[in-house]
Parts: structure tokens; C-alpha cells; sequence
């Protein structure tokens, strides 16, 4: 069984032979500075663990994880302009540090690229890859959208919430497991306890990165604190917020994000008062390990010797304790 640092080593150095510098450079400089950054590379070095863990061959799955890299990249080349971030990983965004139309048409690019490794599975079962695929592209496009609707929603239910972060998170962390499985040639029902087991650390992690977003370590965690709250995002935080919320904290909520208009660092203050009052960093925490014990009964019901089990476990309690 390989680690994640392993892992971490080999899909980097595979990245690495990849040439993606041509012409014109416009179009390509983008996508090599977006692949240079210091990337956890999580759903790919999910695809390899998966892979590994039903003893497939893992030199087979690198080109799967990379156009699964791919993807996530192009995912977030986009959503920075989306929502107007302007670092990641403690450096500019693509659209920052060019223009808009760049971050566009090199996150397309990128899109288009992830199909060329995509097509380098066995024929076998490159139809179930590629299905796989698409339909996580095309959810994630739809959590996007639920994601900017409630922008300018004021009431987001916690269901509404979790269906979105499903959509645009949770898929591709399930469907990165799959493939890997799918690769190692899994049974039909350790592929779905797999791709099930993702979903939920999925939820887990976008819960995380909601509760970063705010109480995180901007240095570390390398994004714009904050950053939510000014563009009005339903978080986990806020929807909790609101559901536990007695009707004058309520008020006071929905008055803040879409009425009165606050200079930012004030807003941001405001809101972490209310959230601290409310204890609602406990409580995604605690919703956190909800996903995280769900995730990890969905491994248990997998039929394999339970010593194979524990990188994925490790890696699972990882990514809901990460500061970045
Ligand atoms: C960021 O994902 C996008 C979200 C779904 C919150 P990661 O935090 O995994 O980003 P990288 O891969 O480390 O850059
Ligand atoms: C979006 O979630 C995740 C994607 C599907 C790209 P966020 O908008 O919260 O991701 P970050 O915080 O910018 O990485
Ligand atoms: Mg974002
Ligand atoms: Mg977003
Ligand atoms: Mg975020």
C-alpha cells in the first residue's frame, strides 16, 4: 500500500513530464501557473489510493487522476473570477494576474485537456469512466449555479445548502474514488461504498473550507478571509447561523448581508460576532465529524482486509483538521 506522501511524490512527478507550455503563450501560461501551485492534490491522490486499495495498478490510474486534476483546476480558474478572489495559495488569481477573458478560455482549455487523459483508459471501461466524468462536471456546473442563486436568496435552507455543496464538491470527491476502483477492476458494490464514502468527506471538507474561510489563517490557508461573507455566499456558518438563530439575530442577519451596505473589514466583523455568539464554529465542527463517521462506515462495508483501509482513513481525518 502506498502513503499519501507516496502518492503525493509520484502523481507529482507525472504532472511534472507533462508539457502544457505551447502556443500562443497567452492561452498556456495560465494553465502552468495554475498546475505549478502548491495543490493538495487530493482527488487525484484519491483516484490512486482508491485504485490501490482494490490492488489495481497504479501506473494505469495516473492519467485518470490527472485529468481529474485537470478538471478541479479548471473548476477553480473559473470560480475565482465567480467570486472575485483574488489570491489562492497565497498568490494572485488567473484573473487578477491577467485578465477575465484569460481565466476563461484557459479554464476551458484545461477542461478540453483533462479528455485527452481521460481517453487514455482501457476500452473496457472507458465508457463508465467517461459517464463518470461528465456527470461530475456537469453537477459541479449546477452546484456553481445553486451557489450564485443563493447569492441572492435570503432564505437557504441547510437541505438547500447541503444539495448545492453536493453538487459543486462532494461529487467530484466521489466520483475521483470511483474511477480509481473503477480502474482496479472493484465489484459493483465496493464501487458505490466508495464513491458514497467520497461523498460524505466531500461534505465534510466543503464544510471546512466554509469554516476556513472565516476563521482560518489567511497565510496559511492562502485565500482572502472573509471573502464569503462580502460576496454574500450561503455558507454552512450562515445557514446554521440562521436556523438556529432567535428571530432579532435573524433580522439583524439577512439586514447585513442584503441591506445595509458595510465597508468590509466592519461587515466581517459583524458577522463573526454573531457566529461567535451563536457558537457556530462548534457546530459545523460538529457537523464536520458527522460526515467524516458517515464517510468511514461507508469504508467499513467495503470487502477488503481492513489494514488496506487505513491511508484512506488517514487521509479522511486529514482533510476535515487541515488548516489549508
Ligand atoms: C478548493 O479545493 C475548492 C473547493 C472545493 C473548496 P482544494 O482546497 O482541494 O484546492 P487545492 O487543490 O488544494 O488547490
Ligand atoms: C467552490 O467552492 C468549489 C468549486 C467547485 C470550484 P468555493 O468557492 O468555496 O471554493 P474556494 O474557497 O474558492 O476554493
Ligand atoms: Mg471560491
Ligand atoms: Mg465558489
Ligand atoms: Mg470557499
Amino acid at each position: 500500500m502506498y502513503t499519501y506522501e507516496e502518492l503525493y511524490k509520484l502523481f507529482s512527478n507525472h504532472l511534472g513530464k507533462q508539457s502544457f507550455s505551447k502556443n500562443p503563450k497567452e492561452l498556456y501560461e495560465p494553465i502552468v501557473y495554475s498546475l505549478s501551485q502548491c495543490g493538495k492534490r487530493l482527488r487525484p491522490i484519491f483516484t490512486l489510493m482508491a485504485c490501490d486499495l482494490f490492488e489495481g495498478n497504479i501506473q494505469k490510474a495516473l492519467p485518470q487522476a490527472l485529468a481529474i486534476e485537470l478538471l478541479h483546476n479548471f473548476t477553480l480558474m473559473h470560480d475565482d473570477l465567480m467570486d472575485q478572489s483574488p489570491i489562492r495559495h497565497g498568490k494572485e488569481t488567473v484573473f487578477k494576474k491577467w485578465n477575465p477573458n484569460m481565466a476563461i478560455l484557459a479554464g476551458d482549455a484545461l477542461y478540453v485537456l483533462a479528455y485527452d487523459y481521460i481517453l487514455q483508459a482501457d476500452l473496457e471501461i472507458l465508457p463508465d469512466i467517461l459517464s463518470t466524468f461528465n456527470k461530475t462536471a456537469l453537477k459541479a456546473c449546477e452546484g456553481q449555479q445553486l451557489d450564485l442563486n443563493f447569492e441572492n436568496r435570503k432564505i437557504v435552507s441547510l437541505a438547500d445548502y447541503i444539495e448545492m455543496i453536493r453538487l459543486k464538491t462532494a461529487l467530484l470527491f466521489g466520483a475521483s474514488l470511483k474511477i480509481g476502483a473503477l480502474i482496479a477492476r472493484a465489484s459493483t458494490e465496493d464501487t458505490q461504498h466508495i464513491y458514497e464514502f467520497g461523498i460524505n468527506i466531500g461534505l465534510g471538507f466543503q464544510l471546512k473550507d466554509d469554516l476556513l474561510d472565516l476563521y482560518g489563517n489567511e497565510k496559511v490557508f492562502g485565500k482572502k478571509t472573509g471573502l464569503d461573507i462580502i460576496e454574500n455566499k450561503k455558507t454552512y456558518l450562515f445557514t446554521k447561523a440562521m436556523a438556529t438563530a432567535d428571530p432579532e439575530t435573524k433580522e439583524l442577519l439577512l439586514d447585513y448581508f442584503h441591506g445595509k451596505e458595510l465597508p468590509e473589514k466592519e461587515k466581517i466583523r459583524y458577522f463573526r460576532k454573531i457566529f461567535d455568539k451563536l457558537d457556530i464554529e462548534k457546530l459545523t465542527n460538529d457537523a464536520i465529524y458527522n460526515y467524516l463517521n458517515t464517510g468511514l462506515e461507508k469504508l467499513d462495508m467495503i470487502d477488503c482486509p481492513e489494514e488496506r483501509k487505513q491511508t484512506l482513513k488517514n487521509l479522511a481525518h486529514t482533510i476535515i483538521s487541515r488548516k489549508k
